[in-house]
């Protein structure tokens, strides 16, 4: 029988399998994809490049990637039927959710990109083109906006802005949300990652691998964290407030929203990156008051909790400036990570293992089993939940 000590609560530190697809040293902040450091594909790679490197472990050579690039093109058109169904929501639906829905739904249409194996790359790449689509048509009809057309000629950055925005985007902002897609492409076996790996290690298809991982990144702990940072920034208002909001809800034993991680033990080298960002994109925009409010919130929670900033710390304020409403920041985060979900299927799929830990049973194990008609509603404290009065 398995102890209680010998828990690992939330799996931390616990080395579940072996990949290459992505490598993070939590002590230096260190973080790279199939052996290259984010920092220079930051600088010098396109999200579409990343994409390939994540799915082949190879950068692609100038035709491979004029190739991926014009398949994930062509891959961005929803059949009727689901579009039809989207525009059926009403404008209160979840982002999270729709995305959620949607991925499973599209399963139905393209049962052939649904077999287990190798051949998944081909929903890979469907599902890393179709959702900035999925997101562009329910926001466009939410807001009364034009309806979408395909645009083949934009970038998978521009695209998605465009799809988005109902307008064409600058340089500035293609270029800095395509650094944002190429930051949050992967992470090894993040919260998400792991919940897809599993659906995969059952063979299961990758469609329902990664709605499983959409349903898991809509967490306020995970992905969901880039929306509550805003809303936080939203009720301190001025940089004069950050010490007092953020000591009372410290004081609450409250989270604050942006800080802290469970691998990273100096800052994400992702912030570092996109903190650079949210004061170039402010500056252009003649805007940087909620980069000024970041910069407060970094210096008194780190006085006072010792915490550091993480990847949902700035990237809100970048697509904030943009004029992104908060509710599509998650699903932001998911059109990028979907490349990485989907390769660590891929890589699942090629060597696979059943994923089935196991627990601690600290229940009773010696109970005897009681007619209904002697059992009396007083029976003792019930060691679950209290059964309903
Ligand atoms: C992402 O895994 C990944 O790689 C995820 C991700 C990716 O790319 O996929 O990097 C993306 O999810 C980033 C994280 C986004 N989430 C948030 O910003 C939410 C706020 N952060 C925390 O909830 C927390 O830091 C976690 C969940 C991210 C990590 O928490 P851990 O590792 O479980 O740490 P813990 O809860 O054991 O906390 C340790 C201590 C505690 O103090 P004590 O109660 O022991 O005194 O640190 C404190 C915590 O209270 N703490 C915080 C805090 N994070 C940790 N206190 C206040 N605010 C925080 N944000």
């Amino acid at each position: 029988m398995v102890e209680a000590s010998e828990v690992q609560r939330g799996l931390q530190d616990v080395v579940a399998l072996e990949s290459r697809i992505c490598f993070i040293d939590g002590r230096l902040g260190r973080l790279l994809y199939q052996g290259y450091d984010i920092r220079e594909l930051a600088e010098r790679s396109t999200f579409e490049e990343v994409a390939y490197l994540l799915w082949y472990g190879r950068l692609p050579t100038s035709a491979q990637l004029g190739d991926l690039s014009a398949r994930l093109r062509e891959l961005r058109a929803l059949p009727a039927p689901l579009s039809d169904w989207i525009a059926t929501l009403p404008p209160t639906t979840a982002p999270m959710d729709l995305l959620r829905t949607a991925v499973s739904a599209l399963a139905l249409f393209e049962p052939e990109e649904t077999r287990p194996g190798p051949s998944s790359i081909g929903g890979a790449q469907r599902l890393t083109a179709v959702l900035p689509t999925i997101l562009g048509q329910f926001h466009r009809q939410r807001t009364g906006a034009k309806p979408l057309r395909p645009r083949p000629e934009l970038s998978a950055a521009a695209y998605l802005l465009y799809a988005v925005l109902d307008r064409e985007p600058t340089e500035l902002e293609t270029r800095a949300l395509d650094v944002a897609l190429i930051l949050h492409a992967d992470h090894e076996l993040n919260a998400s990652t792991f919940a897809a790996r599993v659906t995969a290690s059952t063979l299961s298809d990758l469609y329902s691998a990664v709605t499983s991982a959409i349903g898991t990144l809509k967490g306020p702990l995970h992905g969901g964290a880039n929306e509550r940072v805003m809303e936080l920034l939203a009720e301190i208002g001025t940089v004069d407030r950050v010490e007092e909001v953020v000591k009372e809800r410290l004081a609450r034993h409250e989270r604050i929203m942006g800080f802290g991680h469970r691998v990273y033990k100096v800052e994400d080298p992702r912030a570092t990156i996109l903190r650079r960002w949210s004061e170039k994109v402010g500056a252009a925009k003649g805007n940087l008051h909620d980069y000024e409010l970041l910069r407060k919130l970094e210096e008194v929670v780190h006085r006072e909790k010792g915490l550091y900033p993480n990847v949902d710390l700035y990237s809100g304020s970048v697509y904030a400036l943009f004029g992104i409403p908060p509710d599509l920041f998650t699903p932001l985060f998911a059109s990028s990570r979907v490349a990485g979900w989907t390769a660590h299927v891929l890589e699942e799929y090629d060597d696979l293992r059943l994923i089935r830990p196991t627990a601690a049973y600290v229940g009773p194990t010696d109970l005897t089993y009681v007619p209904i008609a002697e059992r009396s509603a007083d029976a003792g404290p019930s060691p679950g939940r209290a059964p309903p009065a």
